[in-house]
């Protein structure tokens, strides 16, 4: 899909008039590969949260007896660390620039993977956990900033979705790296191998200029011109831009800021996705599902065969987003995704409410497909869809805290599922639990279709005056 973004090389429509449509625009290859290398945060996302499942199996191999409290550490401080690593990076970006900003974040990529690969005991390996999560939260909400900043508006939502892809790719590349590697044990190198992809997304980075809009909003108007410079076609209006940024931004903001009624909207509808994302079962559904199918009855391989395949589903209909997001637009994807996983849920729901705990083979077959189908149906939709609209709705003044502020509900949300689904699960068994989940995506649909609002195809100047701009 990358080629054909860049080899649509189509012709600007002045027509007679000396104004530039940028939508026409062709899109350079600078701007893709940007794209790409930031998306190397989102990659690292993706696989940091994914190993520890197959690398907490053969940590006794070096430490000895590890109870299920000291797995949970291991598995929720990475969580912890992701909302701690928002909330700063929100901050950060917004004063030092988003450039800065992910480059301290890879060099913390590198430090807690090799940590943790590397550590003499336990808790060397939990607080490297905590470390690694600030930089996968700090890469969630930075990554997409950044290259929503950089993007022409006609290919945004699917080089911001660069970022989805790469992280749904790592989910599957540690899948199969712990599966390649269990025979040998080799936990240490599970976590390790991150760090490749978090060496080259620093010195990918370096090669990266700062964002535009950071460098307007901050009066450095020449560094701004010579960047939009490199990442536009040659007619585009440079200076046009520059000048529609600097009309919006004010440089300064405070958190206060984000409670003015104006602003308070865009931002309750920015943690409300975030919250959704997660409540609907996402993880539960990627993380838990084998564990879920195992006690189901289906065997060891057909479990794990059926978490790859899962994975597959996951990348392949993120691969679809992409190409959709731009032409069809976010709500259609949102909605449509969202309306998909709830019927798949109520689908598992009645499987085992038909079944019981232990599903026979058609209704395991059952269970599995609808699994798909609601993987699936989130790649298509909720996936994408949130970072790329935390990463548009904000004006640009208060747009690292308010995408913080998004991300860390994200991460605080995906931390209470966590913690709370296998007892859900006891408590109001499988079939409970899923009708419970289809349930939730059901109201989330109700809510997208009359709050989210469509961005396609508008610049990120013209949302802010569209959505966020003070009403008074
Ligand atoms: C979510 C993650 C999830 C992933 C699955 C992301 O958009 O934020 O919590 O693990 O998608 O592909």
């Amino acid at each position: 899909m990358t080629v054909h973004v860049i080899e649509e090389s189509v012709t600007t429509s002045g027509g007679d008039t000396a104004e530039v449509d940028e939508r026409r625009e062709p899109v350079g290859r600078a701007v893709v590969w940007t794209a790409a290398i930031t998306a190397l945060g989102g990659l690292l996302f993706g696989y940091d949260t994914g190993v520890v499942s197959g690398a907490l199996l053969f940590l006794h191999t070096s430490f000895g007896n590890v109870s299920s409290f000291d797995k949970e550490l291991v598995t929720g401080l990475l969580l912890v660390g992701a909302a701690v690593g928002a909330f700063a990076s929100g901050r950060l970006s917004d004063r030092i620039g988003r450039r800065p900003v992910i480059l301290l974040t890879a060099a913390v990529f590198v430090i807690g993977v090799l940590g943790a690969a590397f550590s003499p005991e336990l808790w060397v390996l939990i607080a490297m956990r905590f470390v690694i999560g600030l930089a996968v939260g700090s890469a969630s909400m930075a990554v997409p900033l950044y290259i929503s900043e950089v993007a022409p508006p006609r290919v945004r939502g699917a080089l911001v979705s660069f970022n989805q892809l790469a992280l749904t790719m790592g989910i599957l590349i540690a899948f199969l790296v712990d599966y390649a590697l269990s025979s040998s044990a080799a936990w240490r190198l599970m976590f390790g191998l991150a760090a490749i992809p978090a060496v080259l997304l620093f010195v990918g980075m370096l090669t990266q200029a700062e964002s535009p809009v950071w460098l307007v909003t901050h009066g450095q108007m020449e560094e701004a011109r010579s960047v939009l410079v490199r990442v536009r076609s040659r007619d585009h209006d440079v200076d046009g831009e520059i000048a529609e940024i600097s009309a919006l931004g004010q440089r300064t903001s405070s958190y206060r800021e984000l409670l003015r009624p104006d602003v308070r909207k865009v931002v309750v509808i920015g943690v409300l996705l975030a919250v959704f994302q997660q409540i609907t079962g996402i993880n539960t559904v990627i993380y838990y599902a084998p564990t879920l199918l195992h006690q189901a009855g289906l065997g060891n391989s057909a479990s794990l065969l059926a978490n790859v395949g899962n994975g597959i589903v996951n990348v392949g209909m993120t691969v679809i987003a992409i190409r959709l997001i731009d032409k069809v637009g976010r709500r259609v994807l949102l909605i449509g995704g969202t309306v998909g996983m709830a019927v798949a849920l109520f689908v598992v729901a009645a499987t085992f409410a038909v079944s019981g705990n232990t599903l026979g083979h058609t209704a395991a077959i059952v269970a599995v497909a609808s699994l798909a189908v609601y993987t699936g149906s989130f790649a298509i939709g909720l996936g994408p869809v949130f970072w790329l609209l935390i990463s548009e709705i904000y004006p640009a003044r208060i747009r690292g805290k308010s995408m913080s502020i998004a991300t860390i509900a994200n991460w605080g949300a995906n931390f209470v599922v966590a913690i709370s689904f296998l007892t859900l699960l006891n408590t109001i068994s499988n079939a409970g639990a899923f009708f419970l989940l289809g349930f939730l995506s059901l109201i989330a649909v109700a809510y997208f279709w009359k709050k989210v609002p469509e961005t396609k195809g508008l610049t990120l100047e013209e949302i802010e005056r569209e959505i966020a701009q003070p009403t008074t």
